[in-house]
Formats: C-alpha cells, sequence, structure tokens
C-alpha cells in the first residue's frame, strides 16, 4: 500500500552560516550506573576483552558511532562519589554504596582505566567532580591528580599509579543536576552557584584555561527553570564558560505527534537559557558570554522505568537499569534533536548523548555475548561522519501540524553542513501517514551530485533491534534522491530520517 504525499521545498543558502560544526557536538556520556560501565564496556572474563578488561566488540562500536567527549564518571552518581577510591591497584580499591542507583560500585574501573579506554575510541575526556557531597579541595587534589605533569603527591601517585603522562582534561562538569530533589546533597540556587563559584575560582587558580560547566536546570519543565539560571550566573558568571541543559522525551499516552516533535522544545530549552545567560552577561556589563553544555539528551522512557521495581531495595553490582530499547519513531527523534544542536552549534558548543552503552544507550551488550546497534546508532554515527564545515540554516516551507505539547510544528525539519568540497543535509519527515516529496535548491553549492542517500523508515514505527534481531532496523540506501538543475529531490517516507551527502560535479 502506498501512502498519500505532500510537498514541501526547501531553499538552501551556503551564506546562511550559522557557526562551524563543532566536533564536540558529537559527544556521549558514560556513569557508574547499571551496566553502562560493568558488562558494557569492562568485561575481563568477555572473549573480546583486552588486557584492561575492556571489550573490543564495544570499542568497535563506540568507534563508529563517531563519538567524540564522554562525560564521566556521572550523572546522579557523581554526587556520592570518592575519586580516591577509583585509583592504584585495583586489589585494594574499595567497595561502596551508591546512594543514587541503589546498587554497589567495585571501582574496578577508575580515572586511569578509563582514560585508556578514551585512547582506543579517540574520544576526549570531560570530567564531573563532587561539588555535592563534597568540597574544594578534593576537587583540587583530583585536577592536580589528572592534570598536573609531575612532583607534586598527588601527579606522583597518578605516576606511581602507572599513568605518566597526565590526562589533560579541559571539560570540567561542576557537579549535576544540583536543582533535582534526587541528587545527593541538591542545594538551592543561592547554595549552589555560590558553591559552583568558589570551586570553579580556585580550579582556575590552578589553570585558568580549563572549561568549566555550571549545572543549569536538570529540564525545563523543572518548577525552577529559569530562575535558577539566573541566581546561578549571578554567583559563578566570572568564573565558569557553560551552563549545562538537560532533556529527556518520551512518548506519552500514544500521542506521537507531539512525541515526534520533541525538537521544538529542545529549541525553546535552549533559547530560554541564551537568554537568560545573555541577561546576567548583560547586567554585569561583561563582554563574555556563556555558551551551552548540553550534556544529558535522549529518548527515555522515565515515566515506565520510575513504576518499574528496577531501582529497587537490594544492593546489586551493576543491575540492569534504564536498559530502554529503541524504536524507529525513538530514532527519528534522537536524528532531529541532533539537527536542532547542529543548528544551535553558534552557541551549543559542546553536547552528550546519554548514555553510550547498555544505559539509555545506542549500544547494547549481552554480558559473554555480542554487542549490538539500536535504532538509535543510526542516525547518530551517520550524522557524526557526514556533518562538516560549517551550519547552514535552511529555509524550509512545509506544511505544519498541530501537537498537544510543543504548540504548531512543521512536518519537515532540515539542517545541511557545508565543507569545501562536500555538504550533507539531514531531514525528517514527521508525517506519521504521507511520504514528503522534498525539493531543495542546492544552486549556492554550484555543482554538486548527490554520493550517498540514506533513509531510516520502517511500516512499522515501533520496530526495534534485540538480541535475537539486531539487525532488524538499519538505514536504507534511498535511491530515488537526485540532483538535477540545481535541485536536488527526495521521497522521505512517513516517519523518517534521511541524510543526503554531496559532492561536487565537474559541472558538464
Ligand atoms: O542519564 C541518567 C540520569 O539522568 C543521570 O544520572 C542524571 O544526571 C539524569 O537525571
Amino acid at each position: 500500500m502506498t501512502s498519500a504525499v505532500y510537498r514541501a521545498h526547501i531553499e538552501l543558502d551556503k551564506q546562511a552560516v550559522i557557526a562551524p560544526v563543532r566536533r564536540r557536538t558529537f559527544g556521549s556520556f558514560v556513569e557508574h550506573l547499571g551496566r553502562c560501565v560493568y558488562t558494557g564496556i569492562y568485561e575481563p572474563e568477555h572473549p573480546s576483552a583486552n588486557a584492561d578488561g575492556f571489550r573490543m566488540d564495544v570499542v568497535e562500536l563506540v568507534r563508529e558511532l563517531g563519538s567524540t567527549t564522554i562525560r564521566y564518571p556521572g550523572g546522579n552518581f557523581v554526587s556520592g562519589f570518592r575519586w580516591e577510591d577509583s585509583v592504584g591497584p585495583r586489589e585494594k580499591r574499595p567497595v561502596r554504596r551508591d546512594l543514587a542507583w541503589h546498587s554497589l560500585e567495585s571501582n574496578q574501573v577508575g580515572l586511569d582505566e578509563f582514560a585508556r579506554w578514551l585512547k582506543l575510541t579517540d574520544s576526549e575526556l570531560m570530567l564531573a567532580v563532587n561539588v555535592a557531597t563534597r568540597g574544594i579541595l578534593p576537587a583540587l587534589d583530583l585536577l592536580e591528580y589528572a592534570n598536573h605533569q609531575s612532583g607534586t603527591a598527588l601527579s606522583d601517585l597518578r605516576v606511581a599509579n602507572g599513568t605518566p603522562d597526565p590526562h589533560n582534561v579541559r571539560m570540567w562538569c561542576l557537579g549535576n543536576e544540583m536543582d533535582g530533589p534526587w541528587q545527593t546533597g541538591f542545594m538551592t540556587a543561592e547554595d549552589y552557584g555560590k558553591t559552583a563559584a568558589r570551586t570553579a575560582a580556585a580550579m582556575k587558580m590552578a589553570d585558568k584555561d580549563l572549561e568549566l560547566v555550571v549545572c543549569g536546570s536538570s529540564g525545563s519543565g523543572m518548577p525552577t527553570f529559569g530562575d535558577w539560571e539566573r541566581t546561578v550566573l549571578e554567583y559563578s558568571y566570572d568564573h565558569v564558560d557553560y551552563v549545562s541543559c538537560h532533556a529527556y522525551y518520551q512518548e506519552l499516552d500514544g500521542d506521537l505527534g507531539s512525541f515526534l516533535a520533541s525538537a521544538v522544545d529542545m529549541d525553546f530549552f535552549i533559547d530560554a537559557v541564551i537568554a537568560t545567560a545573555d541577561h546576567v552577561g548583560h547586567k554585569k556589563r561583561s563582554p563574555k558570554k556563556i555558551n551551552i553544555s548540553f550534556d544529558e539528551w535522549n529518548v527515555w522512557y522515565l515515566k515506565e522505568h520510575q513504576e518499574s521495581e528496577e531501582v529497587n531495595h537490594e544492593w546489586r553490582h551493576a543491575p540492569r537499569q534504564l536498559e530502554d530499547v529503541y524504536t524507529v519513531a525513538d530514532a527519528v527523534v534522537v536524528g532531529n534533536l541532533l539537527m536542532t544542536l547542529l543548528k544551535r552549534s553558534d552557541r551549543v558548543t559542546s553536547a552528550s548523548l546519554a548514555q553510550l552503552v547498555n544505559v539509555i544507550a545506542p549500544i547494547m551488550t549481552e554480558p559473554g555475548g555480542p554487542a549490538w546497534r539500536q535504532t538509535t546508532f543510526h542516525p547518530f554515527s551517520i550524522t557524526s561522519r557526514l556533518a562538516a564545515g560549517e551550519v547552514v540554516r535552511p529555509v524550509i516551507e512545509a506544511p505544519t501540524y498541530g501537537t498537544a505539547r510543543h504548540g504548531e510544528a512543521s512536518v519537515i525539519d532540515a539542517v545541511a553542513t557545508v565543507d569545501e568540497d562536500r555538504a550533507a543535509v539531514f531531514l525528517v519527515n514527521r508525517d506519521t501517514a504521507r511520504t514528503a516529496q522534498v525539493t531543495v535548491d542546492v544552486r549556492s553549492l554550484g555543482p554538486v551530485g548527490v554520493v550517498e542517500a540514506l533513509t531510516l523508515a520502517d511500516p512499522d514505527v515501533y520496530a526495534k533491534n534485540t538480541l535475537a534481531e539486531q539487525q532488524r532496523v538499519v538505514p536504507h540506501p534511498n535511491p530515488g534522491a537526485t540532483v538535477s538543475d540545481g535541485v536536488l529531490t527526495v521521497e522521505l517516507p512517513p516517519v523518517s530520517w534521511t541524510a543526503i551527502a554531496l559532492g561536487q560535479t565537474s559541472g558538464h
């Protein structure tokens, strides 16, 4: 059965540059939570494990995913974490209770091992410090251990622990979601603003070039949203470089239309945080701009997890928690959220897909068994591979539809990137029933042709990849994508995500 069709048109002007593509937009997140670390990235008994105990099948998938900067070690976990527990001889590391996820932490993976794992994946380390239940000194100690060359107590301890070169960590998060009542040691905006300012100022006394992230709201739905950012930044503006945003989306009450428009909400969130940060900056007559680190974003079936028994009263090591299995619709939303982050590259200069393995993740593993790609893996890896050069704002002429949660939304969303000899166009069709016939005016790019066109869609928008059927959902070539007389023509099936790579042709 063929679906009904509607038309849309996009004007692409390569001069309409928003900002450079920031490689940190393709960041991710590894938290000591559930099976993200243990039996996720680390499983010494696994047939693919290296000498450090890291699963090389997972390393391969992380490389293919194309994630860049990885936030570590939490998340809510960081607010009860003593970093000293996780370095030095493994047999001497203590087992601790993690109150955030009500589980046991063996500390068998810590900073030095994780930094070695990052090298295997070609990723940058972004560290979070515990400002919730610890103080300034432990944060400075961690900074000394991680970044000082040698010749001090803690840098020499790192050397003695087998890591002669400093980790040279540039980005540091000053705690995590400090506005959330669920956070161990949560604070009021005043208390956190003062704590963050003092911690940041002290860390910059050690290294003025650090890039420090102050916690914004845990979500735009928080009752303190807006006031939190304003108050926290009034205290910390001069000492920090980024304010964080966190956003998770899910389909609620069978309302697929609203869910598919989640990117509209993310865009509103970014607008609001920039307005607040700039308001504080203007009041202070500061020449400095605070950018956004969107360091947790994804689809997360939070409501179902909250109603489940998976976080319970037992003290278990690496239990199965937050192991969402993603659908085609989820992948379309993830692809669209990433497009929004790209579109806002002028002020969102770092982002982290939360999380990387097993826990609300693009990569799944089975202990002793395989590792595979979730549906959401594909839009992320393809965008990371194809987006290069500068982000260009397309002008979209398309029908709109009403959503219960996010107001009027365009059925088509798109963004493009343009590099010297190549370009990429990313598109979503949010219509749940109709195919879109889209034309894109690409004359400003000069003579170009289609190099690659991939679409993720399925007649069953709830199809998933599972242990039993790991390749049920994969992107397929979109053979109809062609350029003729400077016009790119492509068909987008209902509920679909598409990437088109364009390359220069001779022009004859
Ligand atoms: O990513 C899962 C959790 O979501 C993180 O630990 C926390 O920061 C957020 O609430």
